[in-house]
């Protein structure tokens, strides 16, 4: 291919995207493929001639296409949002184009510049503590981020740096012990509600990797941590980690750091927190209460890849100390750790491949063309549709929500068994007109409602739910024919009965569904919260770290934010549909006590 070809067919590829984009309603979500299908149409091997650009686009829509998930698809709401933007996508393009390698700060100045910058700026959007600066914003700091491939590989890394860090003061303490019996003395900690990848680290590192569990809200309360370290210390282990999770894969659970904290530092252990998903939505001040506590952290990492409108991959790390990373991947060799150019930093030292992509570009370009304040209107959107999910699944009482929505994740189930849960997933999954996946809480079989597409509207949400309702309502009609489970779900067919009776009553009516987003409003709850930390950064002046000059209040707040105003207004009043709801209940009870 020359330049001229590459011209055209780079135009070709830019008119693609486009249109993929803007008709990407019209296509399902999920593709209709079944395992093994690839391999079925692809020719075994290579072609030996070179084919013309075009024959291959061809086969891309035809082939490829085929058998392609559609993430940015309105009813696509699995795992959690995977960023994807017009300058995200410029800034991969352009990062390919110069082709630079990072590894040493000569072999490119502008890679590792403008990641240890990047790393700074969101850091700071994120209101995380100035110890995770690094020196270019604050000169007294040990400490600042760099980017890594995924959530794995920085927790992974945070991990690594707290183990060397506990094995060296121990080699100082006992010299003569070798490294392999220290190794197997240590002890680390994670909540039971963290990502797997957690288990791997532990794996892949050696490191004994203790699971505690969660309350019933998915939080690791500080007795049980205190408890455990306790029990291990009299076992003559070493206690040394906590990772704890703000924002964890099942149920978006956050651990409370206010809690956790001062148990790791009382007992000095590295505090690890791994905020991979939610971490983006401090960038909201609001949010901020679920990130309190911060300040006990060694180490954090937040992708930006997931819900900072930035694509696949870029994850930061952050660490108080950021020798404690560089000296073990350096040997702690001291000539190599303070290069000439220290502080600058040498990032082959800072993860496990030696060279790494132009990604801090991407984040660069999002950050310029969104702002802080296009990157909260996201958040603050994605935030108040997965509210209004919520609320449809309030509304209708045969279901529940499992765990407070703070996020960008509502959970719920219908008040049954697992088994009946698994079948709704399974029937909507396949009709591949709405796409989510489960998780297990406590136990429960759980569906996970996590929008992805990032004009997410009420429409969107009100599509999904019609379907989740369609679908919900085949699916107990099938168990009640069958009379699977039925002494078990009673009370599911009881409701689902009066339902029906409802619906042929007032056909037209959708009385029990009725929801708009003026209706959705933060819970009493969080309102607290979000008082308690206006009311605290107005006195500590912390509000405000990433240069906006809003009124420090939460008054000043709400006249500067009118959506949140407008709950702030309904809340508290009576809603009209209120009445329906509690009606039910009155009724199922008295159907109930007649019986
Ligand atoms: C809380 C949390 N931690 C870690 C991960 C792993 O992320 P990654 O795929 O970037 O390794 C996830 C993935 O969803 C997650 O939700």
């Amino acid at each position: 291919m020359n330049s001229e070809q590459f011209r055209a067919a780079g135009a070709k590829m830019v008119d693609y995207a486009i249109e993929y984009m803007e008709t990407i309603n019209k296509r399902e979500p999920l593709p209709h493929v079944v395992p093994g299908w690839l391999a079925k149409v692809m020719p075994p091997q290579a072609p030996v001639k070179g084919e013309p650009f075009e024959n291959i686009f061809n086969d891309f829509e035809k082939v490829v296409m085929e058998g392609t998930t559609h993430w940015m698809h309105p009813q696509f709401a699995s795992y959690f949002p995977a960023g994807n933007t017009w300058p995200s996508i410029l800034g991969a393009i352009l990062s390919n184009a110069v082709g630079v390698n990072g590894t040493t700060w000569e072999s490119c100045p502008a890679v590792t510049e403008l990641e240890m910058i990047m790393a700074d700026w969101v850091g700071k959007m994120m209101g995380i503590p100035k110890f995770f600066w690094t020196v270019f914003s604050n000169p007294e700091t040990e400490g600042g981020g760099c980017i890594q491939t995924s959530a794995s590989d920085a927790i992974l890394l945070g991990m690594i740096s707290a183990r060397e860090d506990c094995v060296r003061s121990l080699r100082i303490k006992y010299p003569n012990v070798p490294r392999a019996v220290l190794l197997n003395r240590m002890v680390a900690y994670r909540s039971s509600q963290c990502h797997s990848s957690v288990e791997r680290a532990g794996l892949i590192g050696y490191m004994r990797v203790r699971p505690l569990p969660a309350d019933e809200l998915g939080n690791v309360r500080a007795r049980t941590l205190r408890e455990a370290i306790k029990e291990d210390m009299k076992n003559s282990l070493i206690p040394y980690l906590y990772v704890a999770v703000l924002g964890s894969t099942g149920t978006c659970a956050f651990d409370d750091l206010m809690e956790i904290g001062p148990v790791c530092q009382d007992f000095g252990m590295w505090l690890h927190v791994d905020s991979a998903y939610a971490g983006s939505c401090y960038a909201c001040p609001e949010m901020r209460y679920l990130s309190k506590g911060m300040e006990y952290a060694w180490s954090l990492n937040t992708n930006m890849n997931k819900w900072m409108l930035t694509n696949f991959d870029l994850s930061f790390l952050w660490l108080r100390y950021r020798e404690k990373l560089a000296g073990p991947m350096t040997g702690y060799d001291d000539t190599r750790i303070h290069t000439p150019y220290w502080p600058i930093i040498e990032l082959k030292y800072f993860g496990t491949p030696a060279t790494r992509r132009f990604r801090a570009l991407k984040m660069w370009f999002v950050l310029r063309n969104y702002g802080i304040s296009g990157m909260q209107k996201y958040h603050r959107n994605h935030i108040l549709q997965s509210k209004v999910f919520e609320r449809y699944v309030e509304r209708d009482e045969r279901f529940e929500v499992v765990g407070p929505t703070r996020v960008g994740l509502c959970c719920f189930r219908l008040r049954g068994t697992n088994d009946i849960n698994n079948k709704l997933l399974e029937a909507i999954n396949a009709s591949r007109r709405l796409h989510m996946v489960p998780s297990y809480f406590h136990e429960k079989f759980v569906i996970r409602y996590a929008p992805v597409y990032q004009f997410l509207t009420e429409e969107d949400v009100a599509t999904s739910w019609r379907i989740t309702d369609e679908f919900a309502t085949a699916m107990i009609h099938q168990y009640i024919r069958d009379g699977t489970d039925a002494a078990l779900l009673k009370p599911l067919f009881d409701l689902q009965a009066y339902y029906d009776e409802q619906h042929k009553a007032h056909p037209d009516e959708q009385w029990d569904r009725e929801e708009t987003a003026a209706e959705t409003f933060v819970t009493s709850h969080e309102h607290e919260k979000i008082v308690d930390f206006f009311a605290m950064s107005a006195k500590d002046g912390s509000y405000g770290d990433a240069g906006d000059d809003e009124d420090k209040t939460y008054d000043g707040y709400l006249k500067s934010h009118p959506e949140a105003l407008r709950r702030e207004e309904i809340r508290g009043q009576p809603k009209v549909t209120d009445k329906v709801p509690s009606m039910l209940r009155m009724e199922i009870r008295e159907k109930a006590a007649k019986k």
